[in-house]
């Protein structure tokens, strides 16, 4: 679809974009400016794996203040992103012969890390019923010998779903009784738009010993280019993770993870006014969307995404092709996440974008109604 977009853009279509997962904020010019300064201070060699001791120390600071979570320097190995923290993890703790459960709709990236690592992604679906949050019971049922480790999505990319209190204590009883990893990853934590966010981790020493939190700069931050992820697990965990990173990568870019130690630090206000901002986007895109016949709109309450399902178009990947080649609106079909019939839509865009968008995608619906 972004090919096609990008194709689209180069013959002077105005494409209208909901198919990036990316903020459409500049990194804050706090950050920026440390990320240069680091650059011309020569901090410019390799760094420790793990992570410099001064964004280890800034996170372990971090996950007290904001998450409740106890970590120290040495459980936390800053990657190339989240997504690297979520490679390392699912390397270190899964293989051959190992199931890993992961909630439906996903992002597919959990899919093929889970088959990367060797092992079998189990993949359990949420109904737009429950609000895209996991039912316990459908989790017990999927357990076999085999399952090792749970990957939790909350907030959640593609839903928005915030996962409640209830069903992230439930989940971790499962992990408890089970003997399982669990892989939080929870790098939309910041935007969240009504339920409060729970790091799994902070439930109780049980439950962290059995807990690997991903988090990174990407999304919050506005930092998706800097590459800067990170893991907070058992010590002995950890240990490995750095031990499997040292062979890939070593330690990551160091002048951006200076950058990253003044995002830790960042005045709560700056990422405050991006989140309002991103409620008020969603505010819009959803009561856009709501008015359109035969559209149906789980209200998002966390991230930067909106899920639909359009009735009678339960072929999402060709309804997605017609938005993009009839009315140069680019999305990402359900089909992607494992959720056939519902189309993503970031609302990481300015609200003229939102307008501009909707209005074609009602006019298209409008037209193929007829
Ligand atoms: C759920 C989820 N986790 C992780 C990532 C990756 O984050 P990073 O840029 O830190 O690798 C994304 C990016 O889209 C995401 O949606």
């Amino acid at each position: 679809m972004a090919a096609k977009a990008r194709a689209l853009q180069a013959t002077g279509k105005q494409v209208v974009s909901f198919s990036m997962g990316e903020p459409d904020f500049p990194t804050p010019a706090s950050v920026v400016e440390a990320g240069v300064r680091a650059l011309r201070d020569g901090k410019t060699k390799y760094v420790a794996t793990p992570g410099i001791l001064p964004l280890r120390e800034a996170i372990s600071e971090k996950l007290k203040r904001d998450n409740s979570v106890l970590a120290d320097p040495e459980n936390i190995v800053v990657s190339c992103g989240a997504k690297h923290s979520l490679f390392n993890a699912l390397n270190v703790l899964v293989g051959e012969g190992d199931e890993v459960i992961v909630f439906a709709p996903y992002w597919p990236t959990y899919v093929e890390q889970v088959r990367l690592a060797g092992a079998h992604p189990v993949i359990v679906p949420c109904s737009r019923v429950s609000k895209f949050v996991p039912e316990l019971d459908r989790v017990r049922a999927s357990l076999t010998s085999r399952t090792k480790a749970v990957i939790v999505n909350s907030p959640n990319n593609p839903t928005g779903a915030v996962f409640d209190h209830k069903t992230l204590h439930g989940l971790a009883n499962i992990a408890c009784e089970a003997d399982l990893w669990l892989i939080c990853d929870e790098i939309y934590e910041k935007l969240v738009y009504g339920p409060s966010h729970l790091s799994l981790a902070s439930i109780d020493p049980e439950v962290a010993e059995r807990t690997v939190t991903v988090n990174g700069c990407s999304k919050a931050f506005a930092m998706t280019g800097w590459r800067i992820g990170y893991s907070a697990s058992p010590r002995h965990v950890a240990e490995k993770i750095s031990n499997f990173q040292d062979q890939v990568t070593s330690g990551v870019t160091s002048f951006a993870q200076y950058g990253a130690v003044a995002a830790m630090n960042l005045p709560a206000d700056e990422v405050e006014a991006m989140r309002i901002e991103y409620m008020a986007r969603r505010d819009l895109i959803v009561s856009l969307l709501s008015a359109i016949e035969g559209v149906d709109v789980a209200v998002p309450e966390g991230a930067f995404y909106v899920f639909p399902s359009f009735k009678g178009h339960e072929d999402d990947l060709n309804l997605a092709i017609k938005f993009l080649e009839r009315s140069y609106v680019a999305t990402v079909p359900g089909s992607d996440f494992g959720a056939n019939g519902h189309i993503r839509f970031s609302y990481a865009t300015s609200r003229e974008e939102i307008e501009e968008g909707v209005s074609r995608v009602a006019s298209f619906m409008a037209m193929v109604e007829k």
